[in-house]
């Protein structure tokens, strides 16, 4: 049985409606999936078809996230889908599953840093600085070092490690700005569509636009920060699904907007560049609008980086809570209050991707990281229902165990649309999480026992499930 509902650990007041998790989630959510990698997926795989893309992996998002507010609303603790693998799949599967949330945290924070890079580059050379190439791109893009990228990823660090980041406000400003960004191209760019720009529809087959769904689902990655706000809810079982649900249909809506318009103004085969939006409206004689444009889009993209940053800080907390990180991951600074060594590691390993890799290679390992984690937390609802059928459920999946089979389906399905050398990658990634598990974490974790009195396993979410006899070697 699960332990009895704690008490809010932070002392954190209830205070979030429904309309503040959809600023929260779109402010998550939206960013360089769409404002980057529309144009990429539109030119590479799906041509107009990107429209398509957009909707399916919207789709399997919205399969995903009925699938995460079960979860959230019942184990509203830190560390997301991490922590629900944690108590009902066992310390292994818990410890992939956070550590494929570095893909989906911190590695896709480093594709928002290279998108980010890109939208200022367009910016400067829109009043005339442009950068030298050397240090405006990765060795993989003719340069050395994306300076920018690098910038804005440590100024984001310095924002985290001074607990700047809980600003509502400055949060709903933000998305405010974003979205003004986007009505902005759909407004002025429907004016410069022109239909031939669409025919052929499916240039590369429906292949192609499978293949488009699996990079721009990266721009639907994110609406889990509104699962990991359930503590500080005031109505839970009303308030997450509607928030998820919120944030994922307007995210939606706007995509296949932009994905229509943008197919609509310039030719798909002319659309492979780092920030097709701005490029678009300056291929149309607009360069007010394209730099308008690349303001919003750059505060958005910052929102984003910051979340992203932010959550994967608050997994390596959870993590090194149940022991299967070191402890300094943990360690929270006396007077700023946060866990600044977390935020200086992810800090720089953030910037060296962001500053040293091409963004598709990034933004691949992202998504398959996202997509493994879906899976992992339809495994987890599906179990959960029968090892805890007690458990309080404020939010429950009618017609279990439909949508997360359906999630666990699609979702694999899209990864393996992912091109065959992420896949590699991505094996390699696993392979070697299971060394260092085995190497490190199995000895020293909680449940090997040095730690339980200090700290539950599984953020003081207990199940019997986890459980795993001491063997021999384990100290
Ligand atoms: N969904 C986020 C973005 O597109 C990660 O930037």
């Amino acid at each position: 049985m699960l332990s009895q509902r704690r008490e809010n650990r932070r002392g954190l007041i209830p205070a979030l409606d429904a309309w503040d998790l959809t600023a929260l989630g779109v402010g998550a959510i939206i960013g360089t999936g769409i404002f980057v990698l529309t144009g990429v997926a539109a030119a590479n795989y799906a041509g107009p078809g990107v429209i398509f893309s957009f909707i399916l992996a919207g789709t399997v998002s919205g399969l995903a996230a009925i699938v995460y507010t079960e979860l959230a609303a019942a184990m509203p603790v830190a560390g997301s889908v991490y922590t629900f693998s944690y108590v009902t799949l066992g310390e292994v599967v818990a410890w992939l599953v956070g550590w494929n949330l570095i893909l989906e945290y911190l590695v896709a924070a480093g594709a928002v840093a290279i998108g980010w890079s890109s939208y200022v580059g367009d910016l400067l050379r829109s009043v005339g600085i442009v950068l030298p190439r050397a240090l405006a791109g990765s060795p993989f893009d003719g340069g050395i070092l994306n300076l920018p990228a690098v910038f804005i990823v440590l100024a984001v660090t310095a924002l985290i490690i001074t607990g700047t980041q809980h600003s509502a406000v400055a949060n709903k400003v933000v998305v405010a700005a974003k979205l003004a960004a986007i009505f902005l191209f759909l407004l002025i760019g429907v004016r410069h569509v022109d239909p031939a720009n669409w025919r052929p529809l499916l240039p590369f087959g429906v292949a192609g636009v499978f293949q488009g769904a699996a990079i721009v689902f990266f721009a639907y990655i994110g609406f889990d920060a509104v699962a990991t706000a359930s503590e500080e809810v005031k109505n839970p079982q009303r308030d997450l699904p509607r928030g998820i649900i919120c944030s994922l249909l307007i995210s939606t809506v706007l995509y296949v907007g932009v994905a229509v318009t943008l197919t609509g103004m310039v030719r798909y085969t002319q659309l492979n560049t780092a920030s097709p939006v701005a490029a678009a409206l300056l291929r149309a004689g607009i360069p007010w609008a394209s730099a308008l444009v690349s303001v919003g889009a750059l505060a958005g993209l910052t929102s984003v980086l910051l979340v992203a940053m932010y959550g994967q800080s608050r997994i390596f907390f959870a993590m090194a809570r149940d022991r299967l990180l070191p402890p300094i991951f943990d360690w929270i600074h006396p007077r700023l209050r946060t866990p600044v060594w977390d935020s200086l590691i992810i800090g720089l390993v953030v910037a060296a991707i962001g500053g040293l890799l091409p963004i598709g290679l990034v933004a691949e390992l992202a998504n398959i990281g996202t997509l493994s984690a879906f899976i992992a937390a339809s495994a987890a609802v599906i179990i959960l229902r029968r090892t805890a059928p007690d458990l309080e459920r404020p939010f429950r999946i009618p017609r279990m165990p439909v949508i997360p089979a359906l999630t666990i389906v699609s979702a694999a399905y899209l990864a393996l649309n992912l091109p065959a050398l992420t896949l590699v990658r991505f094996v390699v990634w696993v392979f070697i999480g299971l060394v260092i598990y085995f190497a490190y974490s199995y000895r020293k974790s909680a449940l090997a026992g040095e730690g339980a009195e200090k700290e539950e396993p599984g953020n003081g979410w207990m199940l019997p499930a986890p459980a795993r006899k001491p063997g021999p070697g384990r100290r």
